[in-house]
């Protein structure tokens, strides 16, 4: 948990943005894996993590803005409790280390919403992402639950974007010590990387260094030599010589901070050449797209640099031609790199996306593209100091894509799709790392893992 004063100065800003009604957060419950006794690992809600800092099941808090109160609801755990969980702090003293006095129970809740809507008070609470609590807002504002995402509050929501996109100095601090743990896990990924181990047992290994390390995995490991399918959660390949192994991952710190890199090593322990070259390229997209990176600038700009550095890439290889910036502008480079540059990251790995990723990367002055590629850039707009995000070009070669493309015969003038037939079974390069804006530019957080061509070919396949 941060100081008292964090939790007290984020929900004194929110009150000053909000102005008036009642901001309604409810936390999130355990979610039953096959009976109820037997769940998945708790996680606790962001947004209530943010705003009340206590990471446990069955809280709700309000903050009724027009009456300066802020309440903490939820049930101190019986005795019967206490014999399977051992002893457990009362909701007083949990509520009293994040600044908050007034506690009440539970059924409580469901009085003091029903009083505010006979006020006619505005309710405000962010879009429910889980069953639970859609349901619990159902039955609290008394409305279907197919029309609880309707009611969210826009207002809320906006002011609770604005307070997460610049994370503070203690958040800059949580993350960058976590940053150890994303890079043993990586490390380790490429000195395992050797012709006969297979993914699971890789991936397995990167679960147990997250967990040592402090916390859950921060989503889905992606470990694969089958790199080209951007979100492979298949694991079960056994590495062979020639390979690529790609791996996207990252660990939760333990107050719940994510970190998300990605890094891809040649199972040989060398690059061939054509690796060699497309990984350089990838490399000088990440670099250049860094160096790039500062307060003002907005990132669908460093998106399109880091595009133009790929497709100048595969044009000096043969596999694309013509004036880069047009291609770049008609979306052709997207056959290579089908998504975005990156995303903001915090208490979510794709942060605050449970809001709505459009209005967390996008607003008025940049508006998100309908093309294909760069509508999957999640972070579009101005960035500012404080922002942390990640950056993470990538090439691949998607035989279902190239297939596509190459019967609709699309930018023929930008494509040589003879070259790009002999690249099928390549697989994909991305490499990623989670940065921070400064006030004038812009660094990597925590040390840098091994990226360089000589780096990973040092570690690759040394075993650990
Ligand atoms: N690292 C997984 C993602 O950004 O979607």
């Amino acid at each position: 948990m941060f100081s008292k004063n964090t939790y007290t100065n984020r929900r004194n800003q929110l009150k000053k943005m909000v102005k008036t009604g009642v901001v309604l957060i409810p936390g999130n419950e355990d979610a039953p894996m096959n009976y109820a006794d037997n769940t998945y690992h708790f996680r606790q809600d962001s947004t209530f993590l943010y705003f009340f800092g206590i990471d446990l099941q069955g809280l709700a808090g309000i903050i009724d803005i027009d009456n300066d109160r802020e309440v903490i609801f939820g049930d101190d755990y019986t005795l019967d409790d206490i014999v399977w969980m051992g002893p457990q702090p009362s909701l007083k003293d949990q509520a009293a280390r994040v600044g908050i006095s007034e506690t009440k129970p539970y059924r409580e809740l469901a009085k003091e919403i029903d009083a505010a809507i006979k006020q006619r008070r505005n309710i405000h609470f962010t879009p429910p992402y889980r069953g639970e609590n859609i349901m619990k807002l159902a039955d609290l504002l008394n409305i279907h639950h197919r029309e609880v995402k309707n009611h969210a509050s826009l207002e809320l929501t906006k002011a609770c974007i604005e307070l997460r996109s610049i994370k503070e100095p203690c958040e800059i601090e949580e993350m960058e010590r976590h940053m150890t743990v994303a890079s043993k896990m990586h490390t380790t990924a490429m000195k395992m990387a050797r012709p006969g181990i297979s993914e699971q047992e890789i991936t397995g290994t990167l679960e147990g260094i997250s967990m040592s390390g402090g916390g859950i995995i921060a989503f889905p490991v992606i470990c694969s030599v089958r790199g080209e399918t951007l979100h492979n959660h298949y694991h079960g390949n056994i590495l062979k010589e020639g390979d690529l192994l790609l791996v996207d991952a990252g660990s939760e710190s333990p107050l719940h901070y994510a970190t998300d890199h990605t890094r891809t090593t040649p199972v040989s322990g060398k690059l061939s050449d054509i690796q060699k070259q497309i990984y350089q390229t990838v490399l000088s997209a990440n670099d250049q797209a860094r160096e790039a990176t500062k307060p003002g600038v907005s990132y669908r700009d460093v998106h399109l640099l880091a595009c133009r550095v790929i497709a100048s890439g595969l044009k000096d290889m043969g596999l694309m031609k013509g004036d880069i910036d047009e291609a770049v502008a008609a979306g052709a480079h997207a056959l290579f790199m089908p998504h975005g540059l990156g995303h903001m990251i915090g208490l979510d790995v794709h942060d605050m996306e449970n809001y709505d990723d459009t209005l967390v990367g996008y607003d008025e002055e940049i508006e998100r593209s309908s093309q294909f590629g760069l509508a999957a850039l999640r972070l579009g707009r101005r960035l500012k100091p404080g922002f942390t995000i990640t950056n993470e070009p990538g090439i691949y070669f998607i035989p279902a894509l190239i297939d596509n493309w190459k019967a609709e015969k699309k930018f023929t003038q930008f494509i040589n799709y003879h070259k790009v037939e002999s690249m099928k079974g390549f697989g994909g390069i991305r490499l990623e790392d989670d940065i921070l804006v400064t006030e004038t530019s812009a660094r990597i957080l925590g040390e840098r893992i091994p990226v360089t061509v000589e780096e990973i070919e040092q570690i690759a396949g040394k075993g650990v």
